[in-house]
């Protein structure tokens, strides 16, 4: 029996009892350990945690509901359940020890049954009390250590997450400075040839005008992405409310269209009708967050154009029950009705991971439209898709009017 490698403690001073329940708790193979005052009592126990306590009421020093009544106020020892050893007759002794803590007492003179019973009893229930709560703790070390794990995923996530949307939002425009870059770089030969052939000195002019413009462009770019950059580690970090400032969302489109103009492909090659509300539009954005959100539409409808020998993309801005609109419509292949429920899903992409030499196709990660997503949300706004007047995909973004 489990119960038998425990250990009794038997306060008394009375030799005969001592004898008595000795050698029943003996014959019952438990170990025990005896005390015969209080001051032993506590003694004992610094040293020892016995598992139960046979208490005697009657002791030279201290009576044995002092004794109690102490051991019930340890918090390392009220575990321990105690029995009153009492006289037969005394009730009010009997309820004094119950309302002191002591789970149960056994009367004078002593009989085998009884006393075996009722220590096992107590015994074997205290086991299984100490049982439930060593589990309980291992259960709690184990939900602790499973938290801990779930939190460092999570932030090794969001972490990723985040890396992966700075990634992609610093890729277009630095995308659109290097072209720049590369326009510029085949100008300098033309305007070499000219510089040689000195009569011509006003077409110089005309030329390093444009290269000067370009470059205030790319400038202005790079303003854009320093600023975008800023915005999003603030975020990353707490509050970015200062950041937050009332524009006119047709000043955003106007200048993204700007920068847009520096990419030969969409200023030269791409069709573009672009309406512009006449009325302001005023909304309370972080701009670098719209002009982002603009990008990656546009580059999506770019993206998608990308075999389509005409292209065309129309900008729309307008005003719509309280909420100021852009859209953006492009002749591409549009989106297949199964895909519209995941387009917005972070990491949907239909487009490869990695470009291809031959092809030139468009890579993707799938992160754009879910920013777009978030973003318009952010400010209590919209991000819808539709099927295009001129064919393709038509995105509309929705933001609240101030
Ligand atoms: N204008 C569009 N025309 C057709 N399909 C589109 C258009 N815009 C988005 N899609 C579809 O939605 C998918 C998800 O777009 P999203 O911008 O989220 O990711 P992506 O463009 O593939 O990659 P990236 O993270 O580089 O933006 C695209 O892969 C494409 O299949
Ligand atoms: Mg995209």
């Amino acid at each position: 029996m489990a119960t038998h490698n425990s250990l009794v403690l038997l306060v008394d001073d009375v030799p005969q009892n001592i004898q008595v329940l000795g050698n029943i708790l003996k014959n019952q193979g438990y170990s025990f350990a005896l005390t015969t005052n209080g001051k032993e009592t506590f003694e004992l126990l610094e040293k020892k945690t016995p598992d139960i306590i046979l208490l005697d009421i009657m002791l030279p020093d201290e009576d044995g509901f002092s004794i109690c009544s102490k051991i019930k106020s340890n918090p390392n020892l009220k575990h321990i359940p105690v029995i009153f050893l009492s006289a037969k007759h005394d009730i009010k002794d009997k309820i004094r020890g119950f309302e002191l803590g002591a789970v149960d007492y056994i009367t004078k003179p002593f009989e085998d049954v009884e006393v075996i019973g009722r220590v096992t009893n107590h015994l074997q229930a205290k086991l299984d009390r100490d049982k439930i709560e060593r589990y309980n703790h291992k259960l709690e070390d184990m939900v602790e250590q499973r938290t801990k794990e779930l939190i460092i995923k999570e932030r090794e996530s969001i972490l990723a997450q985040f890396m992966q949307g700075v990634i992609h939002n610093v890729r277009g425009p630095i995308t659109s400075v290097a072209n720049g870059m590369d326009v510029i770089d085949m100008m300098k030969d033309g305007i070499e040839q000219h510089i040689s052939q000195s009569d011509i000195q006003s077409s110089v002019n005309d030329e390093l005008q444009e290269i000067w413009e370009l470059n205030k462009l790319n400038k202005e770019k790079l303003e854009a992405l320093l600023k975008d950059l800023k915005s999003m580690l603030k975020k990353s970090r707490t509050d970015h409310n200062e950041e937050i400032e009332i524009t006119d969302l047709n000043r955003i489109i106007e200048q993204e269209i700007d920068f847009l103009n520096v990419d030969l492909e969409f200023k030269n090659l791409v069709t573009k009708e672009i309406n512009l509300s006449t009325k302001p539009l005023p909304i309370k954005v972080i701009t670098a967050e719209i002009s982002q959100l603009f990008q990656n539409l546009v580059k999506n409808s770019m993206d998608a154009l990308y075999q389509k020998p005409n292209k065309q993309i129309d900008i729309e801005t307008g005003i719509d029950q309280g909420f100021a609109y852009f859209k953006i419509s492009d002749n591409g292949p549009g989106i297949p009705t199964e895909l519209l429920p995941r387009i917005f899903d972070p990491f949907f992409t239909t487009k490869p991971k990695e470009s291809n030499e031959d092809t030139k196709a468009p890579t993707g990660t799938g992160i754009g439209l879910r920013f777009c997503k978030s973003t318009a949300e952010s400010y209590r706004g919209t991000i819808s898709v539709e099927k295009s007047q001129i064919g393709g995909a038509c995105f509309v973004v929705k933001l609240p009017i101030v």
